[in-house]
């Protein structure tokens, strides 16, 4: 067993990333009782659904599990949307408005409405529940909320894109950090402006294995038993995974963008801040076409995520992935079936075994 997994108790170095929209109490107690690390996504819950949740895991499993949360300064506190130039809104607005009547929608003038700035009441709901594993991506922690995980024996786990921020985490003392490569599905996992997003895994895990002491986790682009070897190989201590979870029967994600994932290859995702404000990989699509071709900008924080919201429910209701955020990495191409959560990790297992007894044959 190695030491990440007596760290967090689990059996495999086998984690599922928190995705909103994606990963609720199913399948994070699925891939928990199979061995592995499930992570709810916290981030849009309220602190009661936060809560109910935290406690519908360990209804369905006794097994170790995090809570996933962003830190990115223009959530916490929220961006103020009077803070942008009326114009930016009004382009923003006139692009929206013509996916608004593609898929059937009235045209709308509503501006943005202010997020609520929920980060502190969640994180004191993941010590009040003594969570195991705090997750974070697009942020750091500050000083005292991580001496505040420690009192209470909560571990705190750090995403970044680049080596500079794995550096900075490692030095505030956190106890695992996720690198994450271009590959991966979802946002980039960046906070400061102009930070580096675009080195792939296969560089930045070695690169952060080598600066920082604590155990490094890969995530971009893996999604079966050859990419858990391949990230063991690099210096990793475990995967975390994505994508591949999009695709199972646990996954909360509608079953529109489970068969995309299951139809499209790796050159099928594009990196855009179409859907949010802020870069995420997504499955190519008409809107991010559209939008990008409207040349409107595109507002800041998770303010074009709040103009957009009517757009995703009605797609999601009609069943139109092309006017929806599909996040999804590059492993794609590699996924092709639609599991339960548990036998992903018991399939990842398997594969990585025999993927070892090949290499032996080889050198
Ligand atoms: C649908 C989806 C939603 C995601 N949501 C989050 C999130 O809420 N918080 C977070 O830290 N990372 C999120 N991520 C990024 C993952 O943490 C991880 O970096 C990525 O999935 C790894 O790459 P892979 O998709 O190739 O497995 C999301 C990824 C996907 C695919």
């Amino acid at each position: 067993m190695s030491s990440l997994c007596r760290s967090l108790k689990i059996t495999y170095p086998i984690l599922q990333s928190g995705m909103g929209r994606v990963a609720g109490p199913d399948l994070v107690g699925a891939v928990a009782r199979a061995g592995g690390l499930g992570i709810l996504a916290g981030l849009n819950l309220t602190p009661d659904d936060l809560r109910g949740q935290i406690r519908r895991v360990r209804e369905l499993t006794t097994g170790t599990f995090g809570v996933n949360l962003w830190l990115h300064p223009d959530l916490h506190p929220p961006i103020d949307p009077s803070s942008v130039p009326v114009a930016d809104v009004e382009a923003a607005t006139a692009a929206l408005n013509r996916a608004r009547l593609a898929i059937g929608l009235r045209e709308s003038v509503a501006p943005p409405l202010q997020r609520p700035d929920t980060i502190d009441d969640a994180f004191n709901v993941i010590l009040d529940e003594r969570v195991p594993v705090w997750s974070i991506g697009l942020g750091l922690p500050a000083a005292d909320m991580l001496s505040r995980c420690h009192d209470r024996g909560v571990q705190v786990m750090v995403m970044v894109a680049n080596v500079d921020d794995a550096r900075t985490a490692a030095d505030l003392g956190v106890d695992f950090i996720v690198a994450q490569g271009v590959e991966a599905g979802g946002h980039r996992s960046t906070w400061r402006a102009k930070a580096a997003a675009d080195v792939g895994t296969l560089a930045l895990v070695p690169e952060v294995v080598d600066a920082v002491r604590v155990p490094v986790i890969a995530a971009g682009g893996i999604a079966d038993g050859r990419g858990l070897v391949a990230a063991l190989a690099l210096g990793a201590a475990g995967v975390l995974m994505g994508t591949r979870f999009v695709a199972t029967r646990e996954s909360m994600a509608p079953e529109f963008w489970k068969q995309r994932i299951l139809a499209a290859a790796s050159d099928q995702t594009i990196v855009t801040t179409a859907f949010t404000g802020l870069r995420a990989r997504v499955l190519r699509s008409q809107f991010a076409q559209d939008y990008a071709a409207s040349g409107a900008p595109v507002l800041p924080g998770l303010l074009q995520a709040a103009l957009e919201q009517d757009i995703w429910a009605a797609a999601s209701k009609e069943n139109r992935p092309d006017y929806f955020p599909l996040y999804a990495g590059q492993s794609v191409g590699v996924i092709r079936d639609l599991p339960g959560a548990g036998d992903v990790v018991g399939a990842i297992v398997a594969e990585a075994k025999s993927t070892l007894t090949q290499l032996a044959d080889i050198l």
